[in-house]
């Protein structure tokens, strides 16, 4: 098979990718390990960012999501017997919108079912070749078991945090820096009313809590759980009590609703970013490149920034032989990933609680600074409600 855009994966960064670039004419074939159920089932972020949910409608994406996406001005941060609101509008004039990972996954699908758009799913063994020539390709085994060559003037990585594409780069060419954090998060979904407004990030001595949602019947929370926790630990009952406790904050009554739970996962927390990323014909977006722990709600969004650089940088390389964007793909992606890797690492540590009694007095010492003080809440709300794309 031949293309002019061989794309590895098919998440969020892989269909917008060939989402975008068919809007400017270029063709593209998505290869994709999982199945499309599997794929568009994956719950996982929840959060989008006012650029992203600007590119998402500017491409013709947004339908649902403005009928659906539920706007938020802000979040509440908190410890206990205090919460306080940060105003993102009032402080950035952004705001930021819940619409889940899999709706976004699901309006890609459907836009790229009516583009006609060529996704191989169910691929094994995805190998890359020849990326430091003009003619690289991709070989896998299709879901019969044959084997399967895709030849394209560029290979796009966006295969995630366990793909091949990263490695791909000779070790001599990357470099990474990556941190993993001595805690995890433990996910849960609940057929539950939320029990507020917008997100409750929650500083607790018994370790960090999050109240999200996604609908006005579906909310979704996580906890601070130990790195080796299996899930069969925690009882629905023991969850409830936990959020209870670390959600609540002795003030007005307020009171968690708790409801049937849905679905449970451990998730481990890592910083990682490798640079560059590109490396020949190759090109790497979203979670191939970069990792973020999720407490900042980056991770999606970064995935959108990345292809919202890369498709036009791409369709001036391709449709006008200007290499000049392809070259300063690279760069120009890893300041907003470096700046991402920042926020989202100093959220972590700001909120989640160790064995270590000093390091818990300067969280509350942050906490209080971004939440009297003009300078440290807008430094917040910026990072939080997202830089613009180009930043
Ligand atoms: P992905 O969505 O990971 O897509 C990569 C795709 O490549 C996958 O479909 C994968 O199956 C496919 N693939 C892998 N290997 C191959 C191969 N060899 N050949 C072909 N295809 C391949 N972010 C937040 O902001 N908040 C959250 O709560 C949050 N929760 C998360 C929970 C989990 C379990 C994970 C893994 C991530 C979470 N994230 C969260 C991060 C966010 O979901 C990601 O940043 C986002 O999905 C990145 O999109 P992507 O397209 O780059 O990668
Ligand atoms: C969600 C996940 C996050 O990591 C976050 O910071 C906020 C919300 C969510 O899944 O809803």
């Amino acid at each position: 098979m031949r293309t002019q855009v061989a794309i590895i994966g098919a998440g969020p960064a892989g269909l917008l990718l060939s989402h975008l670039l068919d809007a400017q004419g270029i063709e593209s074939v998505v290869i994709e390990t999982r199945s499309r159920e599997y794929v568009e089932a994956r719950i996982r972020a929840g959060i989008l960012e006012q650029s992203t949910v600007d590119l998402l409608t500017e491409a013709g994406l947004g339908e649902r999501l403005a009928a659906e996406g539920d706007p938020h001005r802000g979040i509440y941060l908190q410890w206990p017997e205090e919460r306080h609101h940060l105003d993102f509008v009032e402080l950035t004039g952004r705001a930021v919108t819940v619409y889940g990972q899999t709706e976004v996954q699901k309006d890609l699908g459907k836009a790229r079912d009516a583009a006609g758009q060529q996704i191989v799913y169910e691929v094994s063994e995805t190998a890359l070749h020849d990326l430091g020539t003009d003619r690289p390709y991709v070989t896998y085994t299709d879901n019969n078991g044959r084997p399967a060559r895709l030849d394209a003037e560029v290979v796009v990585g966006c295969d995630g945090s366990f793909g091949p594409s990263r490695s791909a780069v000779p070790e001599a060419a990357r470099q990474t820096w990556q941190r993993a954090y001595p805690y995890s998060w433990l996910g849960v979904l609940a057929d539950v009313a939320p029990s507020t407004d917008e997100l409750i990030y929650a500083w607790h001595p018994d370790g960090f809590a999050l109240h999200s949602m996604r609908s006005s019947t579906v909310s979704r929370f996580y906890l601070q759980v130990p790195t080796d926790t299996d899930v069969a630990q925690w009882s629905d009952e023991r969850i409830w009590e936990a959020l209870a406790t670390r959600l609540g904050h002795g003030q007005n009554g307020w009171q968690l609703t708790p409801g049937p739970l849905t679905d449970k996962s451990v998730l481990p927390m890592r910083s990682f970013v490798q640079q560059p990323m590109r490396h020949g014909r190759l090109f790497l977006a979203g979670d191939a490149a970069h990792i973020v722990p999720p407490t900042g709600a980056k991770g999606l969004n970064l995935a959108v920034a990345d292809v919202a650089l890369l498709a036009p940088a791409l369709t001036a390389l391709l449709l006008k032989g200007d290499r000049g964007p392809a070259e300063a793909y690279s760069a120009d992606a890893l300041r907003r990933v470096w700046r991402c890797t920042h926020f989202s690492w100093w959220m972590t540590t700001m909120l989640h609680t160790s064995a270590d009694p000093f390091e818990a007095q300067l969280q509350l010492s942050q906490l209080r600074w971004v939440t009297s003080s003009e300078a440290g809440a807008r430094g917040l709300a910026e990072n939080y409600a997202g830089l613009p794309i180009g930043f």
